[in-house]
């Protein structure tokens, strides 16, 4: 090991990005698995290494560093405890019409004409928590979890001031779950960011987030400094219920010594309610706290009981959500990326900005006619929008704050990462740097996916290492892959420019190059969809590959096909069209592809494909749509079960949409299907469907 005063910054940092995983990861074992890998003293050294490290490098400690892990890492392992009533969830709605819809539907399903009482409230942007009592003592709190059973948070919810431990009223029922959601103030979110970015440690993105950060803590201590907040909404299971209405309810939670929030409303009229919203929308962004929407309740509990539950959210209460949040801030920069098929992305860098809670830098331009068609300029005022999960938007430019010298962006016209020309060809909107896999954007890209999760799904090849590996002449084409053990195991090489092997790099060891070669000799038998999306042929996603797959079912057969340029078959396949098999051949044409496929099949043997479609299925040949965070399966399996079920998987919705599946959180896709007419699913129900 090098003395640490001898060391570069650079080998610094590769060591330090080591320890750091290194160490969370012996954490794990010791702490959820109970299975520590490393001894005390292993650990210990690792420890006073990153220490002697961080003291010589400061500018370079890590968020992740283990210096900075107070005490026990977040726990996953959380004791479970199952909710006697479920934690349910809301339908959302976007618009006043749906508003309008929503209310009618009531009247109808109530066969009534006359105005419904509603409680209105705001909706917090938190996390659910639900307090149990007996006796009124508290017994216990837990998260929502998966609205079945949560975790244990009661020494964690302990440390907020404002819940009551014990409550002395002759009302409060002898057991009652009060519900309602955990909260930090935006200016302790801010405030907290501020101290912890003094210190270098975690930032968080929103509030929302540091929330469930404090909250899920181990060390209950560290959430007692984090100054969470509190307030109750509902109710879950209960001896004894002696109230009539949600108001009637949230009066006696107020007076029992709970928080409850303050701008909650009892509405008569539809009228009213509209108005709630709107008000609610103009204030919001001055409110203490995030809120993310408004919550409707119908306010008598024997309509609500009249009213019931669909599958997974009762009928008798919706979530208005507001739109996207608008910020205006200044474009510091404009960058453009390379990607893996050369395409040049233009980035703005931004002053960063709170946009809904999230501090937003960048947002994505995403061509030069759109630079042009907004007339975004460096150093102009801009309005930025984000909406859910996506990269923030430029929306329009503030013309008349803009600076004297502000001019116009000029697009380059080579590459500005290999200064290969930039071809911009007809009808298309992007320009691409003409250098292929010479350019070192385009090839270091092709590595990433080449090893990415859907491809090759190499571990231990993140995208630091690939760039490291890259740029010292370790790996330049995938195949460099296989023969990266050989190659660092043969004496007569000079391995890196630093003549160092793998096992002596600043980071590693022994034991992890040996990983390494592991997870890559694990991967040296491949399925033919993987290795058809690995190629990453423009156009050819993971779903266009296990297509072409299925058709062809073994690569020679493809293969041949496409280097004697036979698209016949190719263009009979639903899902492909002209373009896609003009891409496809183009890829096929360039010698360097060639090469490096047969190079590629020297080390790998390729699966043949056997389809085990059921094209019997109930959603066989449907279009479906999956939308907002699914609870009993992630993304990949539903989709992955969709087409084993011989059902297309998109993107979007469109006419061509059968269904859409909803889970929690959906947004505009879900809106989009309900303007569409077309069925929605919950999860339940399309698990249900498909048996
Ligand atoms: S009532 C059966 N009231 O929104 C209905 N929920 O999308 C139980 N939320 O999981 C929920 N503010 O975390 C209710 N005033 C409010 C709320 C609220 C925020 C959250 C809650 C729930 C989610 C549903």
């Amino acid at each position: 090991m090098k003395d640490v005063s001898k060391i570069s910054a650079r080998e610094a940092a590769l060591e330090l990005e080591y320890i750091a995983k290194e160490m969370a990861k012996a954490d794990v074992a010791y702490y959820q698995d109970d299975e520590p890998y490393l001894t005390d003293s292993q650990y210990d050294a690792l420890k006073l290494r990153n220490e002697l490290l961080e003291k010589r490098f400061p500018e370079l400690i890590r968020n992740d560093s283990p210096s900075k892990r107070v005490g026990a890492p977040i726990q996953s392992d959380f004791k479970k405890i199952e909710h006697r009533v479920p934690m349910l969830s809301l339908a959302d709605i976007f618009s006043k019409s749906e508003l309008e819809d929503y209310i009618n539907s009531i009247k109808r399903f109530l066969n009534t004409t006359d105005d419904i009482e509603f409680m209105v409230e705001p909706k917090m942007d938190g996390l659910s928590f639900s307090a149990r009592y007996e006796h009124g003592h508290l017994i216990y709190a837990v998260t929502r979890g998966d609205g079945k059973s949560g975790e244990d948070i009661t020494e964690n919810i302990k440390t907020i001031k404002c819940l009551p431990q014990v409550v002395l009223n002759y009302e409060f029922p002898d057991i009652i779950e009060m519900r309602g959601e955990v909260y930090m103030s935006k200016a302790d979110f801010f405030a907290l960011n501020e101290k912890n970015k003094a210190e270098g440690k975690k930032i968080f993105a929103n509030p929302r987030n540091a929330a469930a950060g404090s909250l899920r803590q181990l060390d209950a201590n560290i959430t007692k400094q984090r100054n969470l907040s509190l307030l109750v909404y509902t109710w879950g299971d209960v001896s004894e219920i002696c109230w009539k209405s949600q108001s009637e309810f949230l009066k006696k939670a107020k007076i029992w010594g709970f928080p409850v929030n303050e701008y909650n409303k009892l509405c008569f009229h539809t009228s009213e309610i509209m108005d709630y919203f709107e008000n609610l929308e103009k204030i919001r962004s001055g409110l203490p706290y995030d809120i993310d929407g408004v919550v409707y309740k119908v306010n008598k509990l024997d309509l609500q009981a009249r009213l019931g539950f669909l599958t997974r959210v009762p009928r008798w209460a919706v979530a208005h959500k507001f739109e996207a949040e608008k910020a205006i801030t200044r474009v510091e920069n404009i960058r453009v990326q390379v990607g893996r098929t050369g395409a040049l992305t233009p980035v703005a860098d931004l002053e960063p900005v709170n946009v809904g809670g999230v501090m937003v830098s960048h947002a994505t331009l995403h061509n030069e006619d759109e630079i042009k068609r907004k007339d975004i300029r460096i150093g102009d005022y801009v309005v930025v929008q984000r909406a859910g999960d996506v990269i923030p938007q430029i929306l329009s430019v503030l013309k008349e704050k803009r600076g004297q010298n502000v001019v116009e962006f000029e697009f380059p016209l080579v590459c500005p990462e290999c200064g290969a020309h930039a071809v911009r060809q007809e009808g298309e909107a992007v320009r691409r740097c003409s250098g292929g896999l010479s350019c070192p954007a385009q090839a270091i890209e092709s590595l990433k996916h080449f090893v990415s999760r859907e491809a090759f799904d190499i571990e231990g090849l993140g995208d630091k290492i690939i760039e490291d590996f890259y740029q010292d002449g370790i790996l330049k084409h995938p195949d460099d892959i296989f023969t990266l053990e050989e190659r660092n195991n043969g004496d007569d090489l000079f391995f890196n420019t630093q003549g160092l092997h793998i096992e002596q790099r600043p980071g590693w060891g022994i034991k992890s190059a040996q990983n390494l070669f592991k997870s890559i000799k694990d991967k040296r038998k491949i399925s033919l969809p993987r290795f058809i999306y690995a190629l990453g042929i423009r156009q050819i996603g993971a779903a266009t590959a296990l297509l072409i797959a299925k058709n062809y079912g073994d690569f020679d057969n493809f293969y041949q096909a496409m280097k004697m340029g036979d698209i016949s078959k190719l263009l009979t396949i639903d899902g492909i069209g002209q373009a896609m098999a003009d891409d496809i051949i183009e890829f096929f044409k360039e010698p360097h592809n060639i090469d490096i496929i047969e190079k590629l099949r020297l080390y790998v043997a390729i699966e043949k494909f056997e389809d085990q479609t059921n094209y019997n299925s109930p959603i066989a040949g449907k279009t479906i749509v999956f939308t907002g965070t699914l609870e009993s399966l992630t993304r990949a399996e539903a989709k992955a079960k969709a087409n084993s079920l011989g059902a297309k998987v998109a993107g979007s919705v469109s006419s061509h949409t059968d269904f859409v599946v909803e889970g929690k959180d959906a947004g505009s896709k879900a809106k989009k299907a309900k303007e569409l007419g077309i069925q929605i699913l919950s999860e339940d129900e399309f698990l249900r469907m498909i048996g």
